[in-house]
C-alpha cells in the first residue's frame, strides 16, 4: 500500500493508473477509521481496480474549532486496517498541502443545507464542499463512495458534482449505514459514550424505526410530537432535531402529498456527544 502525502506524488500515481487504463475508486475519510468507512473502502476495492482512501481533517469544515483541535489521531491505527483489506493508497495530505492559501470559494447547494446539519453547523457544509471539490480535481476518480449516515452530506456531494464537478465525470456511489448491535450508527463519536450512554443512544435507531411504521397512520405532525416525546422522557438526551424530509431535497414536509421519497433525520446529543442519524421512510 502507497502512502501518498503531496498533490505532486498524486498525481504521478494517478497518471500511471491511467495510463495503465485502471478504474480508480476514491474514499475521503477524516481517519480515525472504523467499521463503517472500511465498508466504503471494501465496496470501492470491490468495484475498482484501484482503491485511494484520503485522510485529511478538513479545519474548514468545523465551525467549532475546539473540535477540530480535538480531532483524533489514528494514522497508524487506520493505515493497519486499511493494509489489511489490500487498499491501493492513502492519501494523507498536510494543512498547507490542501490549503496552499485561503479557500475563499462559497458554494451553492440550492437550498439542500437551508435544514437540519446545515441550519445547526453553519458553514460546515462549504468547508465540505471546499475540500471534496479539491480532492475531487486531485484524484479525478471514476468512483468515489459515500455514506448515507450522512445523509445530507451525501446529497450536497452529489450537488456540487454535478453542479461545479461535471466535467470530472465522477460518479458518487451511496452506501448503507453500519450499525452496532443495538441500531446505533457506527461513529468515531461512539468511542466518547460510556456504556450506558451507548445502550440508551440505541433509541436513535428504534425511534427512526418507529416512525418508518408509524407514518402511514399519523399525520407528519403528530408522528414528530409523537417522537420526540419518546426522546424526551430520558433527560439524559438533548434532541436537536428530528425531522422527516423530502428525500430529494431535504425540505422539511407538512404532508405527503406529491412526496416520492421521504427520509427521517435526527441529531441529538447524549454525554456532551452529538450523534446523527437517519433511514428511509418510503
Ligand atoms: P468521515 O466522518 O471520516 O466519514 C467518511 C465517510 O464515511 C463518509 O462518507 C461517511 O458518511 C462514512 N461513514 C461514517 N460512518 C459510517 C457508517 N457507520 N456506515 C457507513 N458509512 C459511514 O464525512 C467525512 O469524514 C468528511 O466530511 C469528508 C467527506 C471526508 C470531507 O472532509
Amino acid at each position: 500500500m502507497k502512502i501518498i502525502q503531496t498533490a505532486r506524488q498524486l498525481d504521478d500515481f494517478i497518471m500511471i493508473c491511467r495510463q495503465s487504463e485502471l478504474k480508480i475508486g476514491f474514499v475521503p475519510t477524516m481517519g480515525a477509521l472504523h467499521k463503517g468507512h472500511i465498508t466504503l473502502v471494501e465496496q470501492s476495492i470491490k468495484e475498482n481496480d484501484i482503491t485511494i482512501c484520503s485522510i485529511f481533517v478538513n479545519p474548514t469544515q468545523f465551525n467549532d474549532p475546539e473540535d477540530f483541535k480535538k480531532y483524533p489521531n489514528t494514522f497508524e491505527e487506520d493505515a493497519k486496517m486499511l493494509r489489511e483489506i489490500n487498499c491501493s493508497a492513502i492519501f494523507f495530505p498536510a494543512v498547507k498541502e490542501m490549503y496552499p492559501q485561503k479557500d475563499e470559494r462559497i458554494f451553492d447547494f440550492d437550498g439542500l443545507d437551508n435544514t437540519m446539519e446545515g441550519k445547526f453547523r453553519p458553514g460546515h457544509f462549504n468547508g465540505v464542499a471546499q475540500i471534496v471539490s479539491k480532492l475531487f480535481e486531485m484524484v479525478r476518480p471514476n468512483n468515489t463512495y459515500f455514506g448515507e449516515k450522512d445523509f445530507q452530506q451525501l446529497a450536497i456531494v452529489k450537488k456540487i458534482n454535478e453542479k461545479y464537478l461535471s466535467l470530472l465525470n465522477i460518479n458518487v456511489v451511496a452506501c448503507p449505514t453500519l450499525r452496532e448491535s443495538n441500531g446505533l450508527a457506527i461513529s468515531s463519536r461512539n468511542k466518547l459514550l460510556s456504556d450506558k450512554s451507548k445502550d440508551e443512544a440505541g433509541i436513535i435507531y428504534n425511534c427512526l424505526n418507529i416512525a418508518k411504521y408509524l407514518y402511514k397512520y399519523l399525520t407528519v405532525n403528530d408522528l414528530k410530537k409523537y417522537i420526540i416525546d419518546i426522546i424526551s422522557l430520558n433527560p439524559n438526551i438533548k434532541l436537536e432535531y428530528f425531522e422527516i424530509v423530502d428525500s430529494n431535497n431535504l425540505q422539511i414536509i407538512e404532508n405527503y402529498q406529491n412526496i416520492k421519497n421521504a427520509r427521517a433525520c435526527i441529531a441529538l446529543v447524549i454525554e456532551k456527544v452529538r450523534l446523527i442519524d437517519n433511514i428511509e421512510i418510503f
